[in-house]
């Protein structure tokens, strides 16, 4: 049977998440599988009810579970709490908890959201669709550290290990798709990113049919801004990995939309945006990121990509309509078939299209 824990967290989280999980309860009934959901308090929330972003006996239930099924988690109420009970630490903890070491992040513009994109027309018409395969459990975010008032120090660490098992998801994952990756690095400064570039040139001799590319992070930047079409798979360190998805993704339109699957001895799907402080309970917020995180479950966790093809096609056939959350920015509305929606009713349209 499949384990699922539900952990909605904060700002956004709860109003997006039950929307999520009608769609997640919906195909997994459709499809037979047996399941259960466990819902927990995590982030902020947790941290009101017991002092911590994730209590020990939550922590127990996750490992015994398949995967975990995350909201959003964080917002100005816990700004000020002591730095090592923040719900950022909570996330962190997680995720190395879970081992989930690879994170999957695709950025893609569907063409009718073409308008919505920052980029000029004449870049995005020559297509967007990236898939960043970030390292998640190690590098800068969990190295040595130290914080002092006069001096303070965070460390880049990647064994051998920690490099080959993300490079090797990134090849495999590039296999499944376009076939290019593009290992993003700082290897003209960086000692760890010159590990990574042996470990690289090392693996890609077992995937031949990849066409293989290296870029200093600065440039990938760059060349996000200017020429995404260029990219296909890109593999690179925790941190660099988590500013260019960031990057990639409001080239999409919105960060709304960006689902995310983190895969490990536990695997995490999440979108990849924030909690929304600002917008949460208004019934607003875009649920398409953690629709789309639903059905990366699908396809990474349970391996029944019909199910995961069904729910991405609703969401196009949604957004083909014109049905829109109010996030989704559109510079030049000539489109007069759009129509702004609330958050349920985005869900209830997308659920109405798995029905038929
Ligand atoms: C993300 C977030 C997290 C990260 C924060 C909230 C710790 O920005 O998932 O991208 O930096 O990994
Ligand atoms: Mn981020």
């Amino acid at each position: 049977m499949l384990k699922l824990i539900y952990a909605p967290g904060d700002g956004i989280g709860p109003e997006i998440g039950s929307v999520a999980l009608k769609i997640l309860n919906y195909q997994l009934d459709k499809y037979g599988i047996e399941y259960s959901i466990t819902p927990i308090l995590f982030g902020g929330c947790a941290i009101d009810a017991y002092g911590t972003p994730l209590s020990d006996s939550d922590l127990a239930l996750i490992k015994q579970s398949d995967a975990v099924l995350l909201g959003a988690v964080g917002g100005p109420k816990w700004d000020s709490v002591d730095a090592s009970i923040r719900p950022e630490k909570g996330l962190l903890k997680l995720r190395k908890e879970c081992a989930a070491f690879a994170n999957f992040r695709p950025a893609k513009v569907y063409d009718c959201l073409k308008n919505a994109s920052p980029l000029k027309r004449s870049i995005i018409d020559r297509g967007v669709d990236i898939m960043i395969v970030r390292e998640l459990s190690g590098g800068i975010y969990f190295g040595e550290r130290s914080e002092g008032d006069h001096e303070a120090y965070d460390t880049e660490y990647y064994s051998y290990a920690e490099i080959e098992r993300i490079i090797i998801k990134g090849f495999e994952c590039a296999m499944k798709r376009r076939k290019k990756l593009c290992l993003v690095d700082k290897a003209n400064v960086l000692a760890s990113s010159r590990l990574w570039r042996k470990v690289f040139d090392k693996v890609a001799s077992d995937y031949p049919e990849v066409e293989t590319s290296r870029m200093y992070v600065d440039n990938a930047a760059m060349q996000l801004a200017c020429a995404p079409y260029k990219f296909d798979t890109v593999v690179t360190s925790n941190l660099f990995g988590d500013i260019l998805s960031d990057e990639a993704s409001v080239i999409t339109g919105s960060i709304g939309l960006l689902p995310s699957a983190s895969v490990g001895e536990v695997d995490i799907y999440e979108p990849i945006h924030g909690s929304a402080p600002d917008i949460a309970g208004k019934n607003i917020a875009d649920p398409i990121g953690m629709i789309l995180s639903v059905a990366m479950l699908f396809r990474y966790k349970l391996n029944v990509d019909a199910a995961a093809d069904e729910i991405e096609n609703a969401v196009s056939a949604v957004l083909e309509k014109g049905l829109r959350t109010a996030d989704i920015y559109d510079n030049d509305s000539i489109d007069t078939k759009v129509k702004i929606c609330t958050t349920t009713e985005i869900g209830d349209a997308i659920l109405n299209e798995l029905e038929q």
